[in-house]
């Protein structure tokens, strides 16, 4: 698929912006703190309907104005896709797709899909668990839409129980609606570790020779996946745990504890990789999961790089652009001179300045 524009008024330091993008690789660049990021974010936006930074949607919205907008158009066998958001600062935000109003935000779901690379994904191995879920979630949810909804449904049951356990500790006679959420979490929980152990044994087949790849065949990677509690075994270790639930007021059993395993040679990159190691396995990570968007769903996602190859040796640059350059990429950095230095297809180039793009000629 192609993200063949953006437009974007009163978003972020935006106040009005249209931007083509060529099918192949976009550069953005430009100092700090000029809009680079926010234009990948406007992107990410209409992809997912929530910001890669977890920002609020008032946020977003430029300084001192009520209501932002951003249009973006999608090219996608041979048809095109007009997403239309319009992000309010007290309401919800209304989203059409070629003008026709969507009710729920899952309709969206298929339309833009991205891959986002930033920084930050780099220390998904050596940071806490919760961001390598956020990994499995975001893939799952953005390539399976009964995933989505068994994982929006499992996080209410979730909240709905951790709320009622320590409402139990004033109202004891509560404690008898306790096995509603338990249900719910149960049957919700069982399909979403299933999803989960499919998905890790589908990237672990990719990963596994792209990062042979990249470590110039020295390093063995597998992924596993590493449930906090089996689907068989979740029931009953929920029951099993309940006193100690209603003590802490919180459950701590079940998906939302999951781990994600990286083994080199058979030793935990998480715990004894290098730095290097790490990243390289983050690297891997991330180029596997272009593959898996394409196995998927026939089509190549959008591939997009907020400031990753200033954070990258010279090697896995290159080993980074050279993986790429069947699908359409929007990167952003504060120079050209890594792809200068190392003569890179580039087909735009926008500088970013202050909130003003000005696309010019490539090299
Ligand atoms: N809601 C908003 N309204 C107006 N301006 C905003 C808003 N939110 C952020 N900004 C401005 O956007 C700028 C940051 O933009 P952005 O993060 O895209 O920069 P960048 O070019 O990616 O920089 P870097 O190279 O440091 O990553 C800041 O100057 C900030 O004040
Ligand atoms: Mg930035």
């Amino acid at each position: 698929m192609i993200l063949k524009s953006v437009a974007l008024s009163q978003f972020r330091n935006y106040s009005d912006l249209f931007l083509e993008f060529d099918k192949g690789t976009n550069i953005l660049y430009g100092d700090n703190a000029q809009g680079k990021t926010n234009i990948l974010e406007s992107v990410y936006v209409s992809g997912t309907t929530r910001s890669h930074k977890g920002s609020k949607d008032r946020e977003m919205i430029q300084f001192g104005e009520e209501e932002s907008h951003i249009r973006t158009v999608v090219e996608k066998m041979e048809k095109e896709y007009q997403i239309d958001m319009h992000i309010k600062k007290a309401r919800s935000k209304g989203i059409a797709i070629n003008k026709v109003p969507i009710r729920k935000a899952s309709e969206l779901f298929g339309i833009l899909n991205i891959v986002f690379f930033s920084p930050e994904d780099l220390n998904m191995i050596k940071n806490g668990p919760s961001e390598r879920r956020r990994f499995l979630d975001f893939e799952l949810c953005q390539l399976d839409k009964i995933y989505l909804f068994q994982l929006t449904k499992y996080n209410k049951a979730l909240a709905q129980r951790n709320k009622l356990l320590k409402d139990i500790n004033f109202r004891p006679e509560l404690r008898d609606t306790l096995p509603v959420w338990d249900m719910q979490l149960i049957e919700y929980g069982k399909k979403i570790i299933a999803s989960r152990k499919n998905f890790v044994g589908r990237l672990n087949d990719i990963v596994h020779g792209i990062h042979k790849k990249i470590s110039g065949g020295k390093e063995e990677l597998f992924l596993s996946y590493e449930p906090d509690v089996g689907e068989m075994e979740f029931e009953e270790e929920l029951l099993r745990n309940q006193e100690k639930d209603l003590k802490f007021g919180m459950t701590s059993v079940g998906p939302h504890r999951d781990d994600m395993c990286f083994l080199n040679h058979g030793i935990d990159i998480r715990r004894f990789g290098s730095q290097g190691q790490q990243r390289s396995c983050a690297l891997s990570l991330k180029l596997s999961e272009i593959e898996l968007v394409k196995s998927s769903i026939n089509e190549t996602p959008v591939l997009i790089l907020d400031d990753v190859l200033s954070e990258l040796d010279s090697s896995r640059q290159n080993f980074l652009l050279n993986s790429i350059h069947d699908i359409q990429a929007i990167i952003t950095c504060t120079g050209l001179d890594e792809f200068v230095k190392n003569r890179f297809e580039i087909n735009k180039v926008f500088k970013v300045v202050n909130g003003t793009v000005k696309a010019e000629n490539s090299f």
